[in-house]
C-alpha cells in the first residue's frame, strides 16, 4: 500500500543541499560570501584534508545576536531580502537564506559569534541539522563558522568527493577569486595549518593582482575603465605577450560576484581584435558593476552565472572599453607621447564609497573605483607603432607554436625520403615500395610520447640540466596540479623545485626537449591537468599526462619544416615503437604502394 509522507525538513535540506553544496569549495564560497555581506574587512579560512575534515571561516563582520544565530540555521531565513521585489535590487551576495541550513544538514557545525556592541557572544553546535548545544561565550566581534566532517551522515556523497589535493585546489581557486574581487579585505588562508597566503588589505586592485598572482601573471597590466550609466567597468587587461592558450588567466566579477560568462570573455577577446594571435586568450581581471535591474543572478543555485536583459549593450560596452584601453596601453608600450599609465601604484584606483556597514538589508552599495590620471592620448589604431605591434603579435603567434626539434642524436638516414611538405602539415615521401604521406603533428606526437614513456620505464632518466633554472609563476590551483603530479614529471625528466609562494623552479627537462618552449609546454600541460581533458583512446592516468605533454610539444599543423627537419622527423618516427599510429590511435602515415598506384592508373 502506498502512503504519501511528508519528508522531514532535514531530508528536504539534504536534497536541496545537493544544489548548493557540491563540494568543500562550495561551502567556502557560501561562508566567505556571508562574511563579506556582514561587512568584514578581515576574513580567515582554515581547512584540513581538502576541507572534508574542517572548513573554518572567521570574520570581523557585524556578527549575530543569539536569536539570529539560532535563526540562521533555519532554511529560507535570511536578513538580506524581504520580498520578491528585493530580488531585483540585490546589493548582497546571499539572498536565498538556505546555505547555512544546507551546510548544517550534512556536517557538524560550530558557530561562534558576537553582535557588534554586545557583551556576550553565542556558541551553537549543530549535528546534521539538529541543535546540540547553545551557550554564552566570550568572543571577539564577528563570526566564526567551523564545518567539520562533511557528509558524515551521507557516506555516498562523501565517496563522490575527489582527492584532498583536488578539493584543495578548488578551494584555492575560490579564495583566489575572492581575494581578487575584494582587495580591500585582508584574506588569510591556511591549509593543514600551513599558510597558503596572507594578503593584507590594499587600496588598489593592481597591487592585489601582483601580491596574489605574481609578477608573471602579465608582462604588463593595462587599466580598463568604462563609466556607462548602467554598466561600469574597472580592472586590468594583460598586454599581447601575456595572452595564453587557455582562458586560465581570466577573472571576471560582476557586482562583487565571481561569474563565468563566455559572452563577456568573448567581448574582451573581440576588443583585442586582430591584435590577438589566433587561438590565444587574453588575461584580465575585470570588475563590472551592472545595474541590478538589468542583471539576473537568480538563475543558478550557486550564483555563478548571470543573465542580462541588455546582452548586446553589455557586449559592446565591454568590447569598446577593452579596445580603448588597449590603444592607450599599447601606445605606452612603445613609449609614445605622454604616458597616463606610468604610475603602477596603488593610488590609481581609489575607493570612492566606503562600504556601508550596518545590518540594513542593503548592507552595502556598490564600491566603485575612480581612476586618477586616466586621460585620452588621442592615439588611434592606425598609428604606425600600433601597426608595428600588430605585426609583432602575428609573429608572436607563430613563435608560440614554434617547436624546433633539434636532432640530438647523430644523423641517420632513413629508407623513407621526404619529397616535399604540403600545407605546412603533411610530408609527402617515397621509399622503394611506394608513396607515403606523413601527418607531421601525429608523427611527432607519437615520437615524443614514446620517448617520454621510455624515460618513465628506464632507471636512468635521460634529462638535461638547465643552466639557469626556469621560474614558473603559477596560480594556487596550478601549483597544486603540479605538486600532485611532481613525482611522475620527475620520472620523465622534469626536475621541479618548489620555490615557495606560487613559484616553481624547473631545474631539468627531458634531454630531447628544446629549452625555449618549456614554459609554454608545462603551462599548457598544467591546464590540461586541471581541466582533466579526456584523451580519446587512452585509459591510464600516467599515459594521459604523457600525452598532454606530447600533444603540447609536438610540432603543429601549419608549421613549415625545412628539408633537414623533415628528415629528422622521419628518422625518429621510423625508430619509434607503434610508429603507425599516434597515441590516440589515429594513423601517422598513409602508404600507397606502387602496385596500388599502378592499379589506380589502370596500368595493371
Ligand atoms: N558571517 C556572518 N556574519 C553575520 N551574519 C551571518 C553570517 N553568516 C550568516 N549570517 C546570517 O545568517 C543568514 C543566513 O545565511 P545564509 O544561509 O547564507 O543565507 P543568505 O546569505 O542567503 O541570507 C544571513 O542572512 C545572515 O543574516
Ligand atoms: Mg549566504
Amino acid at each position: 500500500m502506498n502512503k504519501i509522507k511528508l519528508l522531514s525538513q532535514n531530508v528536504i535540506n539534504q536534497i536541496a543541499a545537493g544544489e548548493v553544496i557540491e563540494r568543500p569549495a562550495s561551502i567556502v564560497k557560501e561562508l566567505v560570501e556571508n562574511s563579506i555581506d556582514a561587512g568584514a574587512n578581515s576574513i580567515t579560512l582554515e581547512i584540513s584534508m581538502g576541507g572534508k575534515d574542517l572548513i573554518r571561516v572567521t570574520d570581523n563582520g557585524v556578527g549575530m545576536s543569539r536569536e539570529d544565530a539560532k535563526l540562521c540555521f533555519v532554511k529560507h531565513a535570511t536578513s538580506k531580502i524581504e520580498n520578491e521585489s528585493d530580488l531585483y535590487h540585490l546589493y548582497t551576495l546571499g539572498f536565498r537564506g538556505e546555505a547555512i541550513a544546507s551546510v548544517a544538514s550534512v556536517s557538524l557545525v560550530e558557530l561562534k559569534t558576537k553582535f557588534k556592541g554586545a557583551n556576550l557572544g553565542t556558541e551553537i553546535n549543530i549535528e546534521g541539522g539538529d541543535e546540540k548545544k547553545i551557550s554564552d561565550i566570550g568572543f571577539n566581534e564577528g563570526t566564526q563558522f567551523s564545518v567539520k566532517s562533511l557528509f558524515f551522515n551521507t557516506p555516498a556523497r562523501r565517496k563522490f568527493l575527489k582527492s584532498d589535493s583536488t578539493e584543495y585546489s578548488h578551494i584555492a581557486d575560490t579564495m583566489t577569486n575572492f581575494a581578487l574581487c575584494y582587495p580591500e579585505i585582508h584574506f588569510k588562508f591556511y591549509n593543514n595549518s600551513k599558510k597558503v597566503f596572507d594578503l593584507p588589505k590594499v587600496s588598489g586592485l593592481e597591487k592585489r593582482i601582483f601580491d596574489l598572482l605574481g609578477d608573471n601573471y602579465a608582462k604588463k597590466l593595462i587599466p580598463v575603465f568604462s563609466d556607462h550609466k548602467e554598466i561600469k567597468i574597472r580592472g586590468f587587461i594583460g598586454d599581447l605577450e601575456s595572452a595564453r592558450t587557455t582562458k586560465s588567466g581570466q577573472y571576471l566579477f560582476i557586482n562583487g560576484r565571481q561569474i563565468n560568462n563566455a559572452y563577456i570573455s568573448h567581448a574582451v577577446s573581440s576588443g583585442y581584435s586582430s591584435f590577438l594571435p589566433e587561438k590565444m586568450h587574453p588575461c584580465f581581471v575585470m570588475k563590472m558593476e551592472v545595474d541590478p535591474q538589468i542583471a539576473d543572478f537568480n538563475i543558478h543555485p550557486r550564483k555563478l552565472e548571470v543573465r542580462f536583459s541588455k546582452q548586446q549593450d553589455v557586449y559592446s560596452i565591454t568590447k569598446y572599453a577593452v579596445k580603448e584601453a588597449l590603444e592607450k596601453g599599447l601606445s605606452n608600450n612603445f613609449n609614445l607621447k605622454q604616458n597616463p599609465f606610468e604610475t603602477r601604484n596603488e593610488g590609481v584606483w581609489e575607493l570612492k564609497d566606503e562600504r556601508i556597514k550596518n545590518n540594513d538589508k542593503h548592507l552595502f552599495k556598490s564600491n566603485f573605483y575612480t581612476p586618477s590620471g586616466y586621460q585620452n592620448t588621442g592615439l588611434k589604431l592606425s598609428d604606425k607603432n600600433i601597426q608595428d605591434s600588430l605585426e609583432f603579435s602575428k609573429n608572436f603567434s607563430q613563435e608560440m607554436s614554434k617547436i624546433n626539434f633539434e636532432i640530438h642524436e647523430e644523423r641517420r638516414t632513413s629508407s623513407i625520403k621526404p619529397l616535399t611538405q604540403v600545407k605546412n602539415s603533411y610530408l609527402i615521401c617515397e621509399n622503394d615500395q611506394g608513396l607515403i604521406i606523413i601527418d607531421q603533428h601525429a608523427a611527432h606526437e607519437r615520437i615524443i610520447f614514446m620517448k617520454l614513456k621510455k624515460n618513465l620505464l628506464d632507471k636512468t632518466v635521460s634529462k638535461q640540466q638547465l643552466l639557469l633554472p626556469l621560474q614558473l609563476n603559477l596560480s594556487y590551483k596550478e601549483v597544486e596540479a603540479l605538486n600532485a603530479n611532481k613525482s611522475l614529471l620527475e620520472k620523465i625528466g622534469f626536475e621541479l623545485e618548489f620555490f615557495g609562494g606560487n613559484t616553481f623552479n624547473v631545474l631539468s627537462i627531458p634531454s630531447f626537449f628544446n629549452h625555449d618552449d618549456i614554459e609554454f609546454i608545462l603551462k599548457g600541460m598544467i591546464d590540461d591537468l586541471i581541466n582533466e581533458v579526456p584523451v580519446k583512446g587512452i585509459e591510464d592516468k600516467e599515459d594521459y599526462i604523457l600525452h598532454y605533454i606530447a600533444c603540447r610539444s609536438a610540432i603543429k599543423f601549419g608549421k613549415f619544416l625545412n628539408q633537414r627537419e623533415q628528415e629528422a622527423l622521419i628518422t625518429q618516427l621510423e625508430e619509434a615503437e607503434m610508429k603507425f599510429t599516434c597515441p590516440h590511435g589515429r594513423p601517422t602515415m598513409l602508404k600507397f604502394s606502387f602496385e596500388e598506384l599502378e592499379k589506380k592508373f589502370g596500368r595493371r
